[in-house]
């Protein structure tokens, strides 16, 4: 098959070529060659997708067999690539995310909840993350008519992470007894219950989709017989880092209570119970050949890409957005919460 990839060389678009190329497909990646180095053995074609020129050299260098969309985030955006490319290839997938259902994450979703309400020719301004990939949803059905198909990734783990999540909790337990504390807060309980997905188990499904030529909207996410807990992800990270880390699990309750603490970012892939983030009905997508690796071989894969040459990606790491608590910011929470318990 010959795949065309919108991205390419970042955390997601960055496994789906290397997936691609694994199985012996021919990759063409498109991007502007500023995030990060392309994965050897892609055919690179550098633009700009917000270049309706840069679009025509790439249509140019067509046909595929599909073309799958990971960095699209505004409809109008993505309305140029979709016309631009749409009798240049057979399918186009198009990544995007369960914040597209109102609902979530207040309460369970499934592929037929409803999505937000967006134009397909919406702009940047034109409404929130979620909103907005609703409209591109629609633009890529609209303009791709039958031939497209929308993926709704839950939370994404796994090397090449850019986000900040999974490498903030593993630098905290690298870090453990040597720049930082060895007593280390852990949010809620042991036993929480959440459920991210591996980015390579969503490449191997994308690519499975193409196959099958599936179309129309599916929840990709972690699946419910693959359901860990906050405790295991984080035993995971002291063992991949091998971290003499002393857990403290903290009272939710408590650390509601605290001003200007960040869930989800500062207390990373972890908010308050009530909230149901991982209630995503993924039958479908399940039906259709999704299969999720244990969390726990995220953490160690993860671990070993931020090892790797010496530790240079450890040491270089720099995440989008800032996770993981601040030394600071741990140890006043800790302050109050022992104030609190001695009171
Ligand atoms: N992280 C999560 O937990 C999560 C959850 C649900 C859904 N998702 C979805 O998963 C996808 C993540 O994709 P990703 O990890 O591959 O990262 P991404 O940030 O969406 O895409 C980055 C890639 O796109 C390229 N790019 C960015 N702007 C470009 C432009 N104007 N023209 C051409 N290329 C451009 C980048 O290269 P250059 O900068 O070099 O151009 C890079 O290759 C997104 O669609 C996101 O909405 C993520």
């Amino acid at each position: 098959m010959r795949l065309l990839i919108l991205g390419g060389s970042a955390f997601l678009g960055r496994a789906v070529a290397a997936e691609a190329l694994a199985a012996g497909h021919e990759v063409t990646v498109f991007n502007r060659g500023r995030t990060a180095p392309d994965v050897p053995g892609v055919e690179s074609v550098r633009g700009d997708r917000e270049s309706k020129e840069d679009l025509a050299r790439l249509a140019d260098q067509g046909p595929w067999d599909a073309i799958v969309d990971t960095s699209g985030y505004v409809p109008r955006v993505v309305g140029d690539s979709v016309r631009a490319l749409a009798d240049r290839a057979a399918a186009y997938v198009f990544m995007s995310t369960i914040n597209v259902f109102p609902a979530w994450p207040t309460e369970a979703v499934a592929d037929d909840s409803p999505l937000h309400d967006c134009s397909p020719d919406a702009g940047p301004d034109d409404g929130d993350y979620g909103t907005l990939k609703a409209g591109c949803e629609r633009v890529v059905e609209r303009d791709f008519p039958g031939r497209a198909l929308s993926l709704r990734l839950g939370l994404l783990l796994g090397p090449h992470e850019d986000v900040g999540r999974l490498p903030a909790l593993l630098l905290r337990m690298a870090a453990a007894g040597t720049t930082r504390d060895l007593r280390t807060l852990a949010p809620g309980e042991p036993g929480y219950l959440i459920n991210p997905i591996d980015v390579r188990d969503i490449a191997r499904f994308t690519l499975g989709a193409i196959d099958q030529g599936l179309t129309g909207g599916y929840i990709v996410a972690g699946t419910p017989s693959n359901a860990s807990t906050y405790g295991e992800l984080l035993e995971a990270c002291i063992d991949a880092t091998g971290s003499p880390a002393q857990l403290e699990w903290v009272d939710g309750a408590f650390l509601e209570t605290q001003p200007d603490v960040g869930f989800w970012s500062e207390l990373p892939i972890w908010i308050p119970p009530g909230d149901v983030p991982w209630d995503a009905d993924t039958s479908r997508a399940e039906a259709a050949g999704l299969r999720c690796r244990p969390l726990r071989e995220t953490v160690r894969d993860t671990w070993t890409w931020m090892a790797a040459d010496g530790g240079t990606v450890r040491r270089t790491y720099q995440p989008r957005r800032p996770h993981g608590l601040s030394e600071d910011k741990e140890r006043a929470l800790f302050a109050a919460w022992d104030a609190r318990r001695s009171s």
